[in-house]
């Protein structure tokens, strides 16, 4: 089996459209959910969903929370690493421990409105199009090789709520599209 685990901070809405691809996908485990806050809905879909899930927060410095979470990584012995709105940036050691085995969902086209608030940003632009970006992970922020992007539209009469669920349609679409690529070998 393929170990998967996710990393997330927030929601976890896409999260959980990983957790039901890999129900039809035969090489993929989801071996953990790891949250940085324990009260995210991240962990209350774990539970709903009896996924693993470990809540490392943050105490200490980053190096020293990193470190929990790559023993957690190593004793699970976790093959890929999904992030999935997991809101800190990781350190170039980290990152240099999964080499192209880390991937993140971006609500922009990369390398357009790359850091926080990117559907604000990208909807306060008005630019006829914006679009979702899948990439690998390096030491920069939002800066890895790109595996995917999907434009949508932003419509002139949106709210932001219109134009973020739009993208949230794609992202829930997509990601699980990488899922399965991984299961299949193809990444
Ligand atoms: C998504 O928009 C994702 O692209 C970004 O953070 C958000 C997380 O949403 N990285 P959710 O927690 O998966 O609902």
């Amino acid at each position: 089996m393929i170990r998967i685990a996710i990393m997330a901070s927030g929601n976890g809405s896409n999260a959980q459209a990983l957790i039901d691809k890999a129900q039809s996908l035969a090489n993929i485990e989801i071996a953990a959910i790891i949250s940085d806050h324990d009260k995210s809905y991240v962990v209350k879909r774990a539970e709903l969903t009896k996924t693993p899930c470990i809540v490392a927060e943050k105490t200490g410095t980053q190096d020293e929370h990193e470190d929990i979470i790559l023993n957690i990584l190593k004793d699970l012995n976790i093959d890929w690493i999904f992030l999935a709105g997991y809101m800190r940036i990781l350190s170039e050691d980290f990152v240099e421990k999964y080499p192209n085995k880390i991937i993140n969902i971006h609500p922009s086209l990369l390398p357009f409105f790359p850091g926080k608030n990117s559907y604000e940003d990208a909807f306060e632009a008005k630019l006829p199009k914006s679009g979702i970006t899948i990439h690998y992970v390096d030491e920069g922020v939002d800066s890895g090789e790109i595996i995917i992007q999907e434009s949508f539209e932003r419509l002139e009469e949106d709210t932001i709520e219109d134009f973020k669920a739009r993208g949230l349609e794609v992202e829930h679409r997509l990601y699980p599209q990488i899922l399965e690529w991984v299961n299949d070998g193809k990444l």
